[in-house]
């Protein structure tokens, strides 16, 4: 059975039926974009009511090339993953990009698309 997969990268287009979602962000200042954390915060009405989610996977970029820059970030999301029940099936980052189009090339790209595959 096909599953509805939705990527957020900071409009809060997730819907009621979505078993998926994959959070796409940028680290600003250690963290996941407020973007976002608007969204997260959102969807605390999901305690009280769960939605349909099953899983998440997170792909975050940042500009620095120390790749703990990311760790604050990847704690955040394994906490709520482990809080919600919502099986983590992937966590993707890319270090060392800053401008739009930088991450043409990087593996990380092909990571994305190789965990999306496997989900379809
Ligand atoms: C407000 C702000 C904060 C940032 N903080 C960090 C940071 O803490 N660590 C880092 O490596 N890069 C940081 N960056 C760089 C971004 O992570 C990087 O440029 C990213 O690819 C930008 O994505 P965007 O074009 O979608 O904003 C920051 C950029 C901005 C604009």
């Amino acid at each position: 059975m096909s599953k509805n997969i939705v990527v957020v990268t900071g409009s809060p287009r997730a819907n009621g039926n979505s078993d998926i979602l994959v959070f796409a962000s940028p680290i600003y200042w250690y963290g996941l974009s407020s973007q976002i954390k608007a969204l997260i915060d959102r969807m605390f009405a999901g305690c009280v009511k769960p939605y349909p989610i099953t899983s998440i996977a997170l792909l975050i970029t940042f500009g620095d090339i120390d790749t703990n820059v990311a760790a604050p970030a990847i704690s955040h999301f394994q906490a709520i993953s482990h809080y919600m029940d919502w099986e983590n099936i992937g966590i993707i980052t890319q270090e060392g990009v800053k401008e739009a189009g930088e991450i043409r090339g990087k593996k990380s790209l092909k990571d994305a698309v190789d965990l999306g595959a496997g989900i379809l």
